[in-house]
């Protein structure tokens, strides 16, 4: 007999989950207490037991039920960025960019989408203060028509390294000490460690010893993806872009005395509150738009690198040009759901998006997705926060792990000629964007190198004026007076040098260390010192490259020739649209 519409499982599928949105909103009178399975309880308070002071009874289900979700209510909380707040909006598109992108949020003005944003501290733990100097996360996720695109962005242009496998050593510095159990809070002696040894964090480090180091919440700052990523447009023509989300609140910060006074959980409170308030916090999103051959033309004459975190792009020599704006207007209604499981992945790009060959940004493409599967689950992309919005109905051949909701239902979990899957014909040449990565295989290490230095010394010799110099001198001296180790920072105090004499001698005035006279003749455990000819002091930790190249003369920067053009050969499988991109090579 075939199942009736009252008993079929497809029924109860239905009525039971046709709406997630449903049950967000439910209110506590339309619901009735019942355990996990659903069955009425008359108290939550009340257990079974043995006579009226004997022990309980394990069919107490109701009782168990309960302490057993709750053993299990946390999740393991990120790694980094721990600490956090989020809000719903909108993007709307204010100048359409069709010649440089095929991303369809850029192809008409006016077109809008929903959007979720995760504001965050670094180094702290879930718990910690909203008030610390930190760097700023700044994440967004565009739910385009074509897939779900996530800007995992900072407040800081520039970021303390660019050799991706420095990270997990950086953020154990800005961590417990494994041993006192300190943050450098108490105790910065692994802080100044790890920064006097890998001197081009030092731009980084500028800025977050600066006033920008403890922005006023998290309604006035800016946000940037530091990272370059390629724009490609319907020809397959592209260009490298830098991404910019600019505070139309403007941007305000709080000084180390009075982040004091502040609230643990401010930024959280000033973000929910405003939104509650009606007053909705709005960014502009800005690119800054460069040709693979002016890159190339930027690292051979003014020895700035695009592929490198820690260096910024002239805004004199690449302006900024706004092609639309975000809004913040709808709190979580579940911060846990909303927010604390939202996942955030920057290789989330739409067609028309691609990365750059920035080693930092190739490395988090795919840490991400990794860190998620451990902290959510391998389901993660099912959640509805996660969840893409596309035009179409979209599957794949993902299917079961733990908490598989949306399975799939009964279409092939194979790539089936009964019962075919459809495709959109590619329209990105991915060949194209290829650029010309060939070579034999190096190992490589950056090295610190004069120009490393610039952008640092113009923040503070143009940007910093004389109250911002005496509030940066204050609060590095400050932090200087937790390290217990007067090496690291006489090492500190030679980087600081390189960037301008004058603020090596008013740090050594504010904490009495001399520090050396620059960093020629040091040699450095995180990089290769480009400031000395003697081979001992120029290899990092005392290398020997005589086998391997390690150090290049281009510091991994796109030098003349990098982005000869290629082109492809034509041969498609069945039903793939090869007109774009080649698939086999004769
Ligand atoms: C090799 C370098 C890096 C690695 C391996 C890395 C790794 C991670 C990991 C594992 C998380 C936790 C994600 C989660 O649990 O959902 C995270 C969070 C985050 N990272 Fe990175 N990261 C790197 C560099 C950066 C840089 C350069 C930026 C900014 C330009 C950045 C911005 C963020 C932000 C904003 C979050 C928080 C995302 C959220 O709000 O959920 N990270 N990172």
């Amino acid at each position: 007999m075939a199942p009736s519409a009252e008993t079929s499982f497809a029924a109860h599928a239905a009525t039971q989950f046709s709406s997630y949105e449903r049950d967000r909103q439910k209110t506590s009178t339309e619901t009735l207490y019942a355990t996990s399975n659903g069955v009425p309880m008359p108290h939550p308070y009340e257990t079974q037991r043995v006579g009226e002071n004997g022990p309980l009874l394990l069919q107490d289900f109701h009782l168990i039920d309960l302490l057993s979700h709750f053993d299990r209510e946390r999740i393991p909380e990120r790694v980094v960025h721990a600490k956090g707040s989020g809000a719903h909006g909108f993007f709307e598109c204010t100048e359409a960019i069709p010649d440089l992108t095929l991303a369809d949020i850029f192809g008409e003005k006016g077109k809008k989408c929903p959007i979720t944003v995760r504001f965050s501290t670094v180094g702290g733990e879930s718990g910690s203060h909203d008030c610390a100097r930190d760097p700023r996360g700044f994440s967004v996720k565009f739910r385009t028509d074509d897939g779900n695109w996530d800007v995992v962005a900072n407040n800081t242009p520039v970021f303390f390294l660019r050799d991706p496998a420095k990270f997990p050593h950086f953020i154990h510095t800005q961590k417990r000490d494994p041993s006192t159990h300190l943050t450098h809070a108490d105790d910065s002696t692994m802080f100044w460690d790890y920064l006097s040894q890998n001197p081009e964090s030092i731009h980084q480090v500028m800025i977050l010893m600066g006033d920008r180091g403890i922005p006023d919440g998290y309604r006035f700052m800016h946000g940037y993806l530091g990272h370059t990523v390629k724009f490609v447009n319907a020809n397959g023509d592209w260009k490298y872009v830098q991404i910019h989300f600019k505070s139309m609140q403007g941007t305000k910060f709080i000084t180390q005395e009075a982040s004091a006074e502040y609230s643990p959980d401010y930024s959280q409170k000033d973000l929910y509150e405003a939104i509650d308030r009606g007053e909705f916090p709005k960014w502009t999103v800005e690119i800054q738009v460069m040709s693979a051959q002016e890159a190339e033309k930027l690292w051979e004459e003014q020895h700035i690198n695009v592929f490198d975190l820690t260096h910024v792009w002239p805004q004199s020599q690449f302006p900024r040009r706004k092609i639309g704006e975000f809004t913040l207007n709808e709190n979580a209604v579940n911060y846990f759901a909303e927010v604390e499981q939202v996942a955030f992945n920057p290789a989330h790009m739409p067609p028309g998006i691609e990365p750059s060959a920035d080693p930092v940004l190739q490395s988090r493409l795919f840490s991400y997705p990794d860190t998620h599967r451990h902290r959510i689950g391998v389901n993660y992309q099912q959640l509805p926060v996660n969840a893409p919005r596309t035009t179409y109905k979209f599957g794949n051949f993902q299917r079961d792990g733990s908490m598989a909701f949306f399975n799939q239902g009964a279409r092939p979990n194979y790539l089936s000629s009964i019962d075919p899957v459809q495709f959109r014909a590619r329209t990105v040449n991915l060949d194209k964007t290829h650029s010309h990565f060939t070579g034999e295989a190096i190992t490589f290490l950056s090295e610190i190198r004069a120009e490393d230095f610039i952008a640092p010394r113009k923040l503070w010799q143009d940007v910093f004026d004389d109250g911002a110099r005496e509030r940066f001198i204050k609060n590095v001296s400050g932090k200087m007076e937790l390290c217990k180790n007067e090496e690291i920072l006489k090492r500190q105090i030679a980087i600081f040098r390189e960037v301008d004499p004058e603020i090596a001698q008013r740090l050594e005035k504010a904490t009495g260390i001399k520090g050396y006279e620059g960093i020629a003749n040091m040699r450095f455990n995180g990089t290769h010192n480009g400031f000395s000819k003697d081979p001992k002091v120029r290899y990092a930790n005392g290398m020997d490259v005589s086998s391997g190249k390690s150090v290049t003369s281009n510091n991994g920067a796109p030098s003349a020739g990098t982005h000869k053009s290629c082109t492809g050969v034509t041969n498609g499988a069945n039903g793939s649209n090869a007109t774009n991109g080649h698939i086999a090579v004769q």
